[in-house]
This record gives structure tokens, C-alpha cells and sequence, in this order.
């Protein structure tokens, strides 16, 4: 390992002590989910009989809302660190066979959705969707507008990799009414950024950056990553002081999830240079005292935003919530996912479009649901997913708010939460109303959360708990 605890400083004695709690009760040995789904996709389940979709379609009703994901796994370079579902584009043939496939399946929904379904959300992401010409991120964009019915309120939002975008494909996204983007940076240092597979200077970042707000982006993203090889706290307070100057609206503070089993091009990782688990933590705890300390607010476990940002207003009103894109102030209990391996979640359960890309187009093609997994909802899923939820949003479960979801699922919920109380002692805080978390012992939320789910957690599909 190329650093330890001792080795990125910080011997402060209350900081020790806070690190020897949190090491008892296994943040630095513990594979966790990230909940950003309950249950977590691994337990989707090859089950989703012909007609389940086009069912569930049909049953959204006339006034709801809905948001959209539009997957693009596509990219023109490959990242070694990216665990994301995206491949290598050889050749423009397979990218244009995939549009024509997703143009089949915006038909096939928009086909079985009820008139007065509105969407509140349209968001493009990947892989790489800025890899599409003008004209073919035109002609995407225009299909869904053309098919689905928007609400003049809609927010839409675009990935967008510095290094595959230009004025001309800004403006046909600006035209077409996106308002929101995010920008993946990871690290500015170029030690790290040779070791993970992604040279990008901070320049081009910057110049994309003035680019969206001179089309007037109303809230930014940008993505950064701890936890990566030869990354230091100094490299890091680098990277955040440039990332600080182009002023964004929000920032996601990923831990890089080194999962080579899965993603396989990780394997080109120098895993002697990762950090430990313990060094991890300081580099996580270091990002947070300097995105805080610049006036921005810490929301859930890995987001930051200006107190001003939709992100912020949300975590006071208590409308944050979690969704597979991480945080999000979407309130719509229906998330339509187009592409291979996109996943939807509607009231009933979630369904996952074919992850492989042959196989989506197959199942397109020849007029099918592109959905092959999923999973129905059942039983308590409902009040433990919302337990979770709360947790990974608030720090704290409600108990009187999960009593309207259902009354069996939360007085199971409250019996979860007086285990945890004997498991986790001071760590957490319990009384009639609600189980919280105090802010020192945060890092611990996942491992805490994990208590609540009904399902068998297999370690090796999941990341380390910090
Ligand atoms: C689809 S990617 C980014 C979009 C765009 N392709 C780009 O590179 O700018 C979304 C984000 O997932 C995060 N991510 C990818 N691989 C990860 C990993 N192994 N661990 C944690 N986060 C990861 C990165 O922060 C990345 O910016
Ligand atoms: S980080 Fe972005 S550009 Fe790099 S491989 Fe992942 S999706 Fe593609």
C-alpha cells in the first residue's frame, strides 16, 4: 500500500480517537452496497415475464410525473479506474445501430404510456453522451421531446467528459433545453491521472466550464474521486482548490471502488499505489473540511452543494433523496431507464434493460421490452427501502414517517433499530421518534444501513465500506 493512516498526517488526538471507534466497528475491513437502489441490483432476478413492462407503463396514471435516463455506453477513450457500463466505440456502424435501437425503444415506451404522464426529468448520461454528433444528439433529444409530453419546468441534464465536447454540441444541448450538466474531473493530478487512464488538464476543464455558463447551465456538477492511486492529501487539496476556482454548484466526492473482478479494465490499476482503507478515510475526512470550510454544505455521504443549489434546499425541506445518478431532489416514484442496462423503477418494482449490448438491440429489434431483470417489489421492501434512504439522506430514520409508509414494515424497522443501538452503542442515537447518526460517526451510514436490508449481501459485489 503506498499510504497509511500515519503517512497523510493528521495525529490530532480527538481525530484518533473518533478513528479508533470508527475502526471497531469495521469501516476499514467491511465491503458495503452503496444503496443507491434497495434492493441493491444484485438481486434482481431474471424474472421479468413478457408484458410485466408494458404493464407497469400502462398503469402510471394521467398527471403523474416521471423521470427519464437516457445510457449511452459508449466512450472514445477508456478510463482504467471506470466502473460504469461502457465499452471502447470501435467504429461509428455500432454506435449507429445503437441510436436506431434507441429511437425503437422510445417508440415502445412512449407507445404504452397514458396521456397526461409529464416528464419532470431528462437526464443523458453513460459512458459518454457527448460522444454523439450534433446531428445525432439532436435527433435524440428531439425524438424524446417529440414522443413524450415535458413539463415546461423540466430539468435536463447531460455527463459531460471535457475531453469530448465542443461549441458546436453544446449549443445544439443548450437549443434543446439542457439546464443542468456534470462535468467528470476525478483528479487534476497528473501523477494520478497517468496511473488511472484519464489525462485531462485543467485548462479544458476550465473552458467547458465558461462554456456551460455562458449557455446558462443553472446548476453544475462536477465528480471527483478519493481513494485513488499515489493520491495524497496535499494532491488532493490541489485538485480541490482548482476544482474550488471553477466555482460549481454541486460536487459528487466518489470513493473509487476498486472492483477488478467486475470491471476488468481496473486490472491496469498499480494497486500497490491505492491507498489503505485508513488512509482512504483521511483523504475523505480532509475533502470534506475543505469543501465545507469554502461555505459549501455537506449533503448525504459523498455530495457537497451551495447552499443555494436545489441539492441544499432540498436536504432542509427533507425532499433529498437517493436514486441510481446518487443524489437528487427528484421526488418522482417513477424513473424510466432507455438503453442497455438501463433501470427503471416504477411503483411496483424495478426492471433492468439487457445489460449487454448485442442482446439489447436483439430484444429491440425485434419489437420486445428491452427489460431482463428485475424485481417486484414485496412485503416490507417498501419501509425498509425508505429506512435506508433515510439514512443515506438525513442520518436519521424517522420512525413516525416510515409508521405512513406501512405500519408492519416500520414497527419491523424499529426492532432493526434497537439491534443496531446494542451493536453500535454511542455511534448511534435512539429514542421513540427516530434512530440517528451524529456527525462523527457518519462514515459509519453504510455499514448501519446495511442492517436494513432484508437481503443476503454478498461482499465481493460491493465496495469498501469507506
Ligand atoms: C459515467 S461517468 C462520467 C461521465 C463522463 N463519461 C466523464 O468521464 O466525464 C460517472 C462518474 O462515475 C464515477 N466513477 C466511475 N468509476 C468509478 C469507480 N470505480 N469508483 C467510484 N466512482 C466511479 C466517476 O466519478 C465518473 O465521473
Ligand atoms: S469515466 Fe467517463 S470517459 Fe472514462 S470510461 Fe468512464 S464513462 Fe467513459
Amino acid at each position: 500500500m503506498y499510504l497509511n493512516a500515519r503517512s497523510v498526517g493528521l495525529h490530532d488526538h480527538t481525530r484518533m480517537k473518533g478513528f479508533e471507534t470508527l475502526k471497531a466497528y469495521g469501516l476499514f475491513d467491511r465491503n458495503v452496497p452503496r444503496y443507491t437502489s434497495y434492493p441493491t441490483a444484485t438481486h434482481f432476478k431474471a424474472q421479468v415475464e413478457p408484458g410485466r413492462q408494458a404493464r407497469w407503463l400502462q398503469q402510471l396514471q394521467p398527471g403523474q410525473s416521471i423521470s427519464l435516463y437516457v445510457h449511452i455506453p459508449f466512450c472514445r477513450r477508456v478510463c482504467w479506474f471506470c466502473a460504469c457500463r461502457t465499452q471502447g466505440l470501435a467504429g461509428d456502424s455500432r454506435l449507429n445501430r445503437y441510436l436506431d435501437g434507441l429511437h425503437r425503444e422510445i417508440a415502445w415506451v412512449a407507445d404504452r404510456l397514458p396521456t397526461g404522464v409529464t416528464v419532470s426529468r431528462l437526464h443523458l448520461g453513460g459512458g459518454t453522451p457527448t460522444l454523439l454528433s450534433p446531428d445525432q444528439l439532436s435527433a435524440l433529444v428531439g425524438a424524446i421531446q417529440h414522443r413524450f409530453e415535458f413539463d415546461h419546468r423540466v430539468e435536463f441534464s447531460v455527463e459531460i467528459d471535457p475531453n469530448e465536447i465542443d461549441s458546436e454540441r453544446l449549443a445544439v444541448l443548450s437549443h434543446a433545453g439542457m439546464n443542468r450538466a456534470s462535468v467528470g474531473v476525478q483528479d487534476f493530478d497528473p501523477r494520478v491521472q497517468q496511473a488511472i487512464g484519464r489525462s485531462q488538464s485543467y485548462e479544458i476543464t476550465a473552458q467547458v466550464v465558461s462554456q456551460l455558463r455562458a449557455h446558462d447551465i443553472q446548476s453544475l456538477n462536477v465528480d471527483m474521486l478519493y481513494g485513488l492511486p499515489y493520491q495524497t492529501e496535499a494532491r488532493l487539496v490541489r485538485s480541490i482548490e482548482l476544482l474550488h476556482a471553477l466555482a460549481p454548484d454541486r460536487v459528487a466526492l466518489y470513493g473509487y471502488a476498486h472492483v477488478p473482478w467486475m470491471a476488468k479494465r481496473q486490472i491496469l490499476i498499480p494497486t500497490d499505489a491505492l491507498p489503505s482503507t485508513e488512509a482512504r478515510f483521511y483523504l475523505a475526512e480532509r475533502a470534506h473540511s475543505q469543501w465545507t470550510s469554502q461555505g459549501y454544505e455537506a449533503i448525504g455521504i459523498d455530495h457537497f452543494a451551495r447552499p443555494d443549489d436545489g441539492l441544499a434546499r432540498a436536504k432542509h425541506q427533507g425532499l433529498l433523496r437517493r436514486n441510481f445518478q446518487g443524489y437528487t431532489d427528484d421526488t418522482a416514484p417513477t424513473l424510466i431507464g432507455l438503453g442497455a442496462s438501463a433501470i427503471s423503477k416504477y411503483p411496483q418494482g424495478f426492471i433492468q434493460n439487457d445489460p449487454d449490448t448485442a442482446g439489447y438491440l436483439a430484444r429491440i429489434e425485434t419489437g420486445q421490452s428491452a427489460g431482463t431483470r428485475g424485481h417486484v417489489f414485496r412485503g416490507e421492501d417498501g419501509t425498509r427501502a425508505r429506512a435506508i434512504e433515510m439514512l443515506l439522506c438525513d442520518f436519521a430514520i424517522d420512525f413516525h414517517q416510515l409508521e405512513a409508509v406501512d405500519a408492519h414494515g416500520a414497527a419491523q424497522c424499529r426492532q432493526i433499530a434497537s439491534h443496531v443501538a446494542s451493536n453500535f452503542g454511542k455511534a448511534v442515537s435512539l429514542s421513540e421518534e427516530a434512530l440517528a447518526i451524529p456527525p462523527a460517526m457518519r462514515p459509519l451510514t453504510r455499514l448501519i444501513a446495511q442492517w436494513f436490508d432484508g437481503y443476503e449481501v454478498a461482499s465481493s459485489a460491493h465496495s469498501s465500506a469507506i
